[in-house]
């Protein structure tokens, strides 16, 4: 098991370019499960969740030559399975993202059924009636959901009870080739919806509309491989900001579309930070006298706060001058942060899908664990400005979502590093015998 380890209270300064967004990537794998032949991914994030996705892939079939780093090519041509097994699905509930592609491909599918996971009970109810609407046929038994769509797939009209991400990329790769049009009402927005429709379009898709609550598809016979890059990751990005904002930086962060982390930006603005916004980047700074302001924050689907902004932005109002508040929106179970940020001195309740936060002086080094992805990054950063040393657990959660944290953290000025856990000795904490 490894930990990482932070010596609080260097100051931080420099620039750090972020990788492509790991949600679109994802999706944009799965994708090329519908277009036979050799797709060219580039500003692929190396990180687990990628990794566990080309797994995915390489059970169905596909071949991948990891051309660099940061390129893959995915040859689709010899896909012969439609069955995702639960060791994938439980590893990681984005596996689910190939029902739409393997029902485009196959006209069936089966995907192990996901669980709850640490940040709520997160169904898919909404994936399987939006197929359902397409004329896909749902059987579920043996924790495995059978799809199959005998009389082939057919476009329709289907209204999203909530602008769920996952459902709508579901039923975009669902309905590229379905017969007639689909309309998905009260889509969800993301510009990692936009990426994966850019991507469908260039392969022969007729999709219009991405980025709106209202997309259009008109099917298609077939679809081409393409070469696509993935798009900057607003969510590393709105990470090494709120470090920037905590630590005082000066930092530039490149590499992403700085409109894509737009109520982000302006809601860090008004807590004191200052941000100057470039095409493909910031530069952040706080001057040391400027303390963070308290706010009152709402987690909402794109444009609205992002949900995966949650804890870091929690981790800088937890050193405001004042009292916040954040209401979590999207996920039932997202603020298991709060307790291991209490553990470092913070001052936070939480009430329901409410947190109160009375902001502390500072934080002071513990032994912490990351509750999840984005929670861990957020002790990380509370690590850098805490009085002494922070031992962060559970590392493998940062690992999915952030490709060499650590390293670049470091080339900022941070006295971080990884570290093998050493067996716990409980010898040591045996009563001295008189
Ligand atoms: C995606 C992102 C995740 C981000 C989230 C919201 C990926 C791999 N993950 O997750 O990082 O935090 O969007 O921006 O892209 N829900 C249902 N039924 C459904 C679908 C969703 O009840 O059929 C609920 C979920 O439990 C959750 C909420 O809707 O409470 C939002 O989920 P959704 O937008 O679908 O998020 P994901 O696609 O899972």
């Amino acid at each position: 098991m490894e930990l990482i380890q932070v010596e609080g209270g260097f100051p931080l300064s420099g620039e750090v370019v972020v990788e492509g967004a790991k949600n679109s990537a994802l999706k944009l794998m799965v994708a090329t499960l519908m277009a036979p032949g050799v797709n060219t991914l580039t500003n692929v994030p190396n990180i687990s969740d990628v990794h566990t996705m080309g797994t995915v892939l390489e059970c169905l079939g596909a071949v991948i030559d990891v051309a660099d780093e940061h390129t893959l090519h995915i040859d689709t041509s010899c896909i012969d399975s439609w069955v995702t097994p639960y060791e994938l699905v439980a590893r990681m509930r984005a596996s689910t993202a190939v029902l739409g592609p393997l029902i485009t491909r196959f006209g069936k599918a089966v995907v192990a059924m996901p669980g709850g996971c640490n940040i709520g009970a997160r169904k898919i109810d909404m994936h399987l009636q939006g197929l359902a609407a397409l004329g896909v046929e749902f059987t579920i038994d043996h924790g495995n959901i059978h799809a199959a769509a005998p009389h082939g797939l057919k476009g329709a009209t289907v209204e999203l009870e909530f602008a769920s991400v996952g459902a709508t990329e579901n039923l975009l790769m669902g309905a590229v080739c379905a017969e007639g049009t689909t309309i998905i009402d009260n889509a969800a927005r993301e510009p990692e919806i936009v990426d994966l429709a850019d991507m469908l379009n260039d392969m022969g898709a007729h999709i219009e509309g991405a980025g709106t609550p209202s997309i259009t598809i008109e099917g298609v016979s077939s679809l081409h491989p393409v070469a696509h890059r993935v798009v900057g990751d607003r969510i590393e990005a709105g990470t090494f900001i709120a470090i920037g904002g905590i630590a005082g930086g000066p930092l530039t962060v490149k590499g992403f579309d700085p409109k894509h982390l737009d109520i982000v930006l302006r809601k860090f603005e008004a807590m004191g930070i200052n941000i100057e916004r470039e095409e493909d980047g910031v530069h952040v700074s706080r001057a040391a006298d400027t303390p963070i302001q308290p706010s009152d924050i709402q987690t909402l689907p794109f444009p609205g706060f992002p949900t995966d902004m949650q804890a870091q932005t929690m981790t800088l109002l937890a050193l405001a001058a004042g009292d916040s508040f954040i209401t979590e929106n999207v996920f039932e179970n997202r603020f298991m942060l709060a307790a291991e940020l209490n553990r470092m001195g913070a001052d936070i309740r939480i009430e329901g899908h409410h947190a109160i936060i009375h902001g502390a002086k500072g934080f002071s080094g513990a032994p912490v664990t990351s509750p999840d992805l984005r929670g861990g990054a957020a002790l990380v950063m509370a690590g850098l400005v805490a009085d002494g040393y922070t031992k962060i657990d559970g590392v493998n959660h940062i690992d999915r979502g952030y490709e060499h944290f650590v390293e670049k953290l470091q080339s900022l000025g941070a006295h971080i590093e990884r570290h093998e856990e050493c067996p716990l000795n409980l010898d040591s904490f045996a009563p001295r015998k008189a």
